[in-house]
């Protein structure tokens, strides 16, 4: 039996900050390892949707290159010769711009005008964004669809992406799928996809100077964000500038104390150690100061560590990963375009 596929893709740029490594290559990792033998594994680098916005396009190989890197070092590194795990890059495997072509003859502008995160990117100027900015929903419908991906492990920012793509592999199912023959295998719903990637930490690393929001590398402030190529000492004085608050007794609560329960969840994501045992042992002490210098003790240990397992892949072995994984793929996406284009009628 054919095996299902779980299927992820990190939009690459400058500056992956801490909270993407830790919200999304590593629970990846950890997916990957516990799943291996049941699942395909798809990591992609979806280099079209990253000019949906300007960018500097002469830094996009090296992003790709890096972000590669960064799942290696996230844990996949064990995997990479695994026959089930592969990666890609989406502008190679022409076959994602042709289905996306034609999920766009099905999508409706309606629909697409209620996605939100182009409103939120364009800044309310949406008459001078791009029209790949728009688009971008039909072609991460693509993305997943092209494999019959079943789980899609993404932030919540995605889940309406998710949604869409399901919508219209349904459509598309219900209009040229031939009863148990369908066209497409949908992802799952999204309250299917959270239990699936079990993410009871909730994760989502805040920023530093602003705890109630994300950390983001879109900030401006640098001392709001840890960067994965941050010089770990300047890393380790962000953390020890990291915004409290004024209760005074250190206690894991998101909601009143965002900052403190912010470090105690780096605490216990870099030194491996479970949540509730890191809030057991600080629970009721009342340095805060102590608890930032046990924090950024881990995260300048960590980048160290992370910066030199990085350093030590080379790019050339990135590039032989990715066109392994490009040459798996082609055939079958080829294959999927092929029977979609007959679907429609084009051949
Ligand atoms: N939109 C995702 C992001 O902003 C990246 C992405 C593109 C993606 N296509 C995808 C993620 C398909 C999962 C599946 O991070």
């Amino acid at each position: 039996m054919k095996k299902d596929t779980i299927l992820t893709g990190v939009r690459v740029s400058d500056g992956l900050t801490l909270g993407n490594f830790l919200g999304a290559y590593v629970p990846m990792a950890n997916l990957a390892r516990k799943y291996v033998k049941t699942y395909r594994f798809n990591a992609f680098i979806p280099d079209l949707h990253s000019i949906t916005t300007p960018v500097d396009y002469g830094g996009l190989q090296k992003n790709a290159m890096n972000s590669i890197k960064y799942y290696l070092a996230a844990g996949f590194d064990d995997l990479r010769d695994n026959e089930n795990v592969s990666f890609y890059r989406q502008s190679r495997l022409s076959a994602h711009s042709e289905l996306a072509w034609i999920l766009d003859c099905f999508a409706t502008m309606g629909e697409i005008s209620r996605m939100t995160q182009y409103k939120e990117k364009s800044d309310g100027r949406q008459e001078s964004v791009s029209v790949g900015l728009f688009n971008y929903p039909v072609l991460m419908a693509a993305d997943i669809l092209l494999y019959d991906a079943k789980y899609v492990p993404v932030g919540e920012d995605q889940f309406q992406h998710i949604e869409l793509a399901r919508d219209l592999g349904m459509r598309m199912n219900k209009k040229f799928g031939s009863g148990d023959d369908e066209l497409f295998g949908l992802p799952e719903k999204t309250s299917e996809q959270v239990k699936f990637m079990d993410l009871t930490q909730g994760l989502r690393i805040r920023s530093l100077t602003e705890p109630e929001k994300k950390m983001s590398k879109s900030h401006e402030s640098a001392n709001s964000k840890i960067l994965l190529d941050d010089d770990p000492a300047a890393a380790a004085k962000k953390i020890m500038s990291a915004t409290t608050d004024n209760v005074g007794v250190i206690q894991f609560d998101m909601f009143n104390q965002p900052g403190v329960s912010n470090l105690l969840q780096i605490l216990s994501l870099l030194s491996g150690v479970s949540l509730s045992e890191v809030v057991g042992e600080w629970s009721g002490k009342t340095s805060y100061g102590e608890l930032k210098r046990a924090t950024a003790t881990v995260v300048e240990a960590f980048l160290m560590d992370f910066q030199a397992r990085v350093a030590a892949i080379s790019d050339d072995e990135v590039t032989l990963l990715l066109e392994k994984g490009e040459a798996r793929m082609r055939p079958l996406t080829q294959e999927k375009i092929e029977r979609v284009q007959r679907a429609v009628g084009l051949r």
